[in-house]
C-alpha cells in the first residue's frame, strides 16, 4: 500500500465504492486529501480509487467489510501501516434490507442484519480507527445517518428497521461526542439522493448529498460537536 506523505490530510470513506460516499471521497480528494476509499468489494473499491487517481489527486483503496470485526480491524492495522494520523473518518456504508416493510412483520434477523451494519458498523470503525484519528490535530468522524432516524415527528412507517438503526445511529453519534472531547463527532442527514438506495425519483444529486458532509470534514468549526444536521445546519434528534 501506498505510505501517505506525514503532514497531508487524510480521511477514510466507508461504502465509497458508489453512491454518496464516492462522491464524498472524490471532493476530499479535490480538496487535498489522501482519501482511503472504503469498499467491501475489491474490484469496485480499486475502480473508485483509481478513478480519483486519474484526476492526479490521492486515493488508496482500503478493503473494509463494516459488517465485520475482522475486517474492520484489519483495516485499522493496513491503515496504520500507510498513514500516521487520520484527520477524517466518514461512517457512509449502509443498507437497506429487502423485506423492511412493516414494523410488526420484519424479522428479528432481518433487524439485525441492519443494526449490524447500520449502527454496530459506524461504532465498530471508530473504535478501530482511533488510535490514528488521536494523532490528528483536529480529528473529525461525520455518520452518515437519516431523517428517517429522526424521533420528533414520529414515525412514517417506512422502512422501520432502517429508520431503527438510524434513529440508534444518532445515539452512537451523541455517546462518541462525549466520550472524545477533542474530536468533532457528528451525525447527517444527507436528504434524498438519487443513488441505488435513494433511486431516481429522489430530489438530490449525489453533489448535494456530500455538501453537508464534505463541509463537516473541512470548513465547520472543530467546536461543532454532538449535533444532527442537514443542510449545513442543525436538525432536531
Ligand atoms: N440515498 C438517500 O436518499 C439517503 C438518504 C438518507 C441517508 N442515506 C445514507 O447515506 C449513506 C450512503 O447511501 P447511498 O444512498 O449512497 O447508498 P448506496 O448507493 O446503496 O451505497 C451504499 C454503500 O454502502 C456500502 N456498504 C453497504 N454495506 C456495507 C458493508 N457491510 N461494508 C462496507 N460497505 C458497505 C455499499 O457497498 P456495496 O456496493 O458493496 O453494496 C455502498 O458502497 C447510507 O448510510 C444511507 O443510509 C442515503
Amino acid at each position: 500500500m501506498t505510505e501517505v506523505d506525514t503532514g497531508m490530510k487524510t480521511a477514510l470513506v466507508t461504502g465509497a465504492n458508489k453512491g454518496i460516499g464516492r462522491e464524498v471521497a472524490r471532493q476530499l480528494a479535490a480538496k487535498g486529501f489522501h482519501v482511503f476509499v472504503g469498499a467491501r468489494d475489491q474490484r469496485a473499491g480499486r475502480k473508485a480509487a483509481d478513478e480519483i487517481g486519474k484526476r492526479g489527486e490521492n486515493a488508496t483503496f482500503l478493503e473494509i467489510d463494516v459488517s465485520d470485526n475482522s475486517s474492520v480491524v484489519a483495516a485499522a492495522d493496513m491503515f496504520a501501516k500507510a498513514a500516521d494520523h487520520l484527520d477524517v473518518l466518514v461512517n457512509n456504508a449502509g443498507i437497506i434490507a429487502d423485506g423492511d416493510d412493516a414494523i410488526l412483520d420484519i424479522s428479528d434477523d432481518l433487524l439485525r442484519k441492519t443494526l449490524e451494519t447500520n449502527t454496530l458498523g459506524a461504532l465498530r470503525v471508530t473504535r478501530a480507527f482511533v488510535p490514528s484519528l488521536i494523532k490528528s490535530k483536529a480529528p473529525r468522524v461525520i455518520n452518515v445517518s437519516s431523517g428517517g432516524g429522526q424521533l420528533t415527528g414520529g414515525a412514517d412507517g417506512w422502512a422501520p428497521a432502517y429508520c431503527i438503526s438510524k434513529t440508534a445511529l444518532n445515539g452512537v453519534t451523541s455517546q462518541l461526542a462525549t466520550a472524545l472531547p477533542n474530536f468533532a463527532v457528528n451525525s447527517v442527514c444527507p436528504g434524498w439522493v438519487r443513488t441505488e438506495m435513494g433511486g431516481q425519483n429522489a430530489t438530490r444529486s449525489v453533489e448535494e448529498g456530500a455538501d453537508t458532509i464534505v463541509w463537516l470534514a473541512t470548513d465547520a468549526p472543530q467546536e461543532l460537536t454532538g449535533k444532527f444536521l442537514r443542510d449545513r445546519k442543525e436538525i432536531p434528534w
